[in-house]
């Protein structure tokens, strides 16, 4: 695995785009061969007692390195369930997801971890920020998690603050936070492993016009100058603009539909 904790001073010497590249070269010789995700006969069935809810079967997609998807489809049609699976937090009842062309059904525990903890970063709905400690603090927790050293992690924690604009904001509680501005201190702790894909569940949900609109465009800015490949659950039409590609679900299929900002 690239390390961080190998080569902490080369990391921070370099400039935002080329630290982003550092995972990325671990998958170079196959970004040209495979899509960074391939799901193949996706289907997801949930049982509880007697019933049973096909949330969709056999979905199929790809997504390649560097692309910025929107998913949309009204409450209930699984854009949850679809993220969950691809960031391996949940387990398909059929079919198999594939990153890079390897199957995520068949990484032991071990791949499995690195893989939600390295390389997806993850935004929710809500911010799911420790409210107690500091945004800097929240910033910087899944790269102690993740054993990185402390200074390290504490210089790419402000650095991704001030790419957030939220610089002078550092030293506060995520108490004393707007909504706004905790979903973009969630969205930059999920940068601080240098993911290579970043999953966002309706990151402005629960944002008024204003406040979805800003973290709509650092979305936008963290996709392009962090060399991401980002998939974002939106019923936000104003973020779904700004992706190179939307899908929809709708009754259990996935269907490409023109991205009205379509360039
Ligand atoms: N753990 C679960 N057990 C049973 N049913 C579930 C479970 N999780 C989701 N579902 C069902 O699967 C369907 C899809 O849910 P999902 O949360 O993926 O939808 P969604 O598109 O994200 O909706 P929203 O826009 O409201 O967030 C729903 O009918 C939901 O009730
Ligand atoms: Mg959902």
């Amino acid at each position: 695995m690239g390390g961080s904790q190998t080569e902490p001073e080369d990391e921070l010497g370099t400039s935002a785009s080329r630290r982003s590249g550092a995972q990325a070269t671990e998958h170079e010789h196959l970004t040209t061969v495979f899509p960074m995700l391939r799901a193949e006969n996706l289907t997801r069935i949930f049982r509880s007692g007697n019933e049973e809810v096909v949330v969709f079967e056999n979905l199929n997609l790809e997504i390649r390195q560097g692309e910025f998807v929107a998913l949309t489809g009204e409450s209930g049609s699984g854009k949850t369930t679809l993220l969950h699976l691809l960031a391996a937090l949940d387990t398909p009842t059929r079919g198999e997801v594939y990153f890079f062309g390897e199957r995520l059904g068949g990484f032991d525990v071990e791949r499995r971890a690195q893989y939600r903890n390295r390389k997806v970063g993850f935004v929710w709905q809500l911010h799911h920020l420790l409210s107690e400690f500091s945004a800097l603090e929240n910033v910087m927790m899944p790269g102690l998690i993740g054993g990185m050293d402390f200074h390290h992690v504490q210089a790419r924690a402000r650095e991704l603050l001030d790419e957030a604009g939220l610089g002078q904001a550092a030293g506060r509680r995520v108490g004393e936070l707007s909504g706004g501005e905790r979903q973009r201190v969630a969205l930059v702790r999920a940068l601080m492993n240098r993911p290579l894909l970043l999953l966002a569940d309706e990151p402005t949900g629960s944002l008024d016009a204003r406040s979805a609109e800003r973290v709509a465009a650092l979305l936008q800015k963290l996709h392009r100058d962090h060399g991401l490949t980002s998939v974002l659950a939106t019923h936000n039409a104003e973020l779904a603009r700004r992706a190179d590609h939307a899908l929809r679900l709708a009754d259990g299929t996935l269907t490409e539909t023109v991205a009205p900002g379509a360039r």
